[in-house]
């Protein structure tokens, strides 16, 4: 496994000291109860010792795009089986970053936003991240012993969440955006686990993954109401921005790469994916992927006033199908 060094990223923020301590909004400081309450541990609450399957794989085979083209039936069981391998450990490497910059991302959060309710529960955000990061870690590590680096987009879109100095414009980035991916991701690896241990570590996730974007439903709808013309503006191309990195850009070339897949076996994988994408004749997982994960960042837009006739055919762009008016 490769080591990387630490990428400084400068920043400019404005801390608030926060005198009043009393409760002001009552979900959200439910939200803060609910989060001291639910916290489980990656040392002792994930079956670590339990065996892995007899054959190696650790996703269903249905979750990898060139499953059931030409180039798949060319390939042996080992090979198979590695690139299961290879795939998983692609997405959860991507995962695990995600959970680095949300955990940073969080404690800048606790700096900045106002409000006693607003830092303790960003508080207990951190938290969850650092445990969502060490136990995508752990299982990458001992599980798989298999890692990629951070895709390009990821980066950039981290990299604008963490230099980005207005809160919202952070959580709409990331507990609105990105968490509603990754929630989505992470439902389809556990319930196409084959792992069991993999198939525990999303559902441990996934639980503390509500709370996160219970954040962005609760004090993101103010603030697309009682913004001005511009500022509107402002919230509309953000998401679209922040859209746009999190949806594309989640090829796993790599992963295909160290199989020894040729040049032209790689264009082979794009176009099929392409195909397949448009025809939408996807393998169940991922066409149950793509629709519940289309479905609910289109509800959670709605929900916070941000799906406007600016929005709309953007999403569309991206290939997200909107409900008709
Ligand atoms: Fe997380
Ligand atoms: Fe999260």
């Amino acid at each position: 496994m490769e080591h990387m060094e630490p990428r400084p990223i400068p920043t400019t923020m404005t801390t608030m000291f926060e005198y009043d301590y009393a409760t002001n909004e009552a979900d959200l400081r439910r939200l803060y109860e609910n989060a001291k309450r639910d916290q489980w541990n990656a040392s002792k609450d994930i079956p670590w010792k339990e065996p892995g399957t007899a054959d190696g794989r650790v996703i269903a085979d249905e979750l990898i795009d060139i499953y059931g083209s030409p180039l798949w039936e060319r390939l042996s069981e080992a090979q198979r089986v590695e690139l299961n391998r290879r795939i998983a450990a692609w997405r959860l490497s991507t995962l695990m970053y995600g959970e680095q910059g949300a955990m940073l991302a969080c404690s800048q959060l606790v700096d900045v936003v106002e409000g006693a309710d607003h830092k303790f529960f960003q508080a207990t955000q951190v938290m969850d991240e650092a445990r969502h990061n060490e136990v995508l870690d752990r299982y990458l590590t001992e599980r798989l012993g298999i890692r990629y680096g951070m895709p390009k987009n990821e980066r950039d879109l981290f990299d604008s969440i963490l230099t980005e100095s207005r809160w919202y414009l952070k959580t709409i980035a990331l507990q609105l955006v990105a968490e509603t991916f990754a929630v989505a991701l992470f439902k389809m690896m556990g319930e196409s686990a084959r792992d069991p241990v993999l198939g525990e570590v999303c559902k441990r996730v996934l639980q503390d993954e509500s709370r996160h974007m219970g954040f962005g439903m609760l004090s993101l709808p103010r603030v697309v109401a009682e913004a001005s013309e511009t500022e509107r503006r402002e919230l509309e191309d953000y998401t679209c921005f922040a859209l746009e990195k999190t949806l594309t850009g989640f090829f796993p070339a790599e992963a295909y790469q160290d199989l020894g897949f040729s040049p032209a076996e790689m264009d082979e994988i794009r176009r099929y994916r392409r195909e397949t994408a448009a025809s939408n004749d996807f393998a169940p997982f991922r066409k149950y992927f793509r629709k519940d994960m289309h479905s609910s960042m289109v509800q959670n837009l709605a929900r916070i006033g941000l799906l406007s006739d600016r929005v709309r055919p953007r999403l569309e762009r991206l290939g997200i199908t909107l409900p008709a008016r």
